[in-house]
């Protein structure tokens, strides 16, 4: 893909994180793109991706510093996670493999006043959620046309291993109403190319799947 619609929001979500270095999970890390920018910020980060494969290439590229980074494989949905431990966890482009109540799981990992973020695909579900999709596809194409040449100047890029097939993309609505049930006071926003941000800051109030 010339133009990497999760790669885009990079800047936008290292904008999030809470102050101080901290630590980092970052879930369905594929080749690592987002865990060496967290850790160039200095955060010590935890990379976790189900598939061998993504894990082998990404710990290939090694770290920037200085934050270490450290590549596992296993699923997050059954992987003991550590409670109260994260200062951010980033899920981006994963989180549709999994059942979305695997953000309960997340929020639980996070230290009070850490931030999860969740960069997902989501299907329109209203006339402006139609017309943002509508408006995004001139300003893809441009956007896909000008790092397609950028990438032939340089050479070209490595695409990595394949991505397994999607789980479901859900619509922005049924994020908006998980997200208010699981992750209460949390933020959904559309974004303008096919990704929709939900922002978390864990307020220590308990799980409110508790009960
Ligand atoms: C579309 S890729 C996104 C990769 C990367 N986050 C990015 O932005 O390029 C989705 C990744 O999620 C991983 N994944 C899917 N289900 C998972 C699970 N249950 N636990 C951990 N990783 C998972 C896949 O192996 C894949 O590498």
């Amino acid at each position: 893909m010339p133009f990497n619609h999760n790669d885009h929001y990079h800047p936008l979500l290292l904008d999030l994180l809470p102050p101080g270095p901290g630590i980092a999970l970052d879930v369905g890390c594929g080749t690592g793109r987002f865990a060496r920018r967290l850790a160039a910020t200095g955060m010590a980060v935890e990379a976790v991706d189900l598939s061998a494969a993504m894990v082998e290439a990404a710990s290939g590229l090694g770290s920037p510093g200085p934050g270490e980074i450290v590549y596992r494989q296993a699923d997050v949905t059954t992987d003991p996670l550590p409670e109260a431990h994260y200062d951010f966890i980033s899920c981006l482009a994963s989180l549709h493999h999994m059942p979305f109540e695997t953000v309960a799981k997340l929020r639980r990992a996070l230290v009070p006043g850490g931030v999860l973020v969740v960069l997902t695909p989501a299907r329109p579900s209203s006339p402006k959620d139609w017309a943002r999709e509508a408006a995004a596809v001139p300003l893809n194409a441009l956007a896909r046309l000008v790092v397609h040449v950028a990438e032939r100047l340089n050479g070209g890029s490595d695409g990595g291993p394949p991505v397994p097939t999607l789980f479901r993309f859900p619509t922005i609505a049924e994020l908006r109403r998980e997200s208010a049930r699981l992750l209460p006071g949390s933020t959904v926003r559309p974004l303008l190319f096919w990704r929709t941000l939900i922002t978390y800051r864990e307020h220590g109030d308990g799980d409110p799947t508790d009960g």
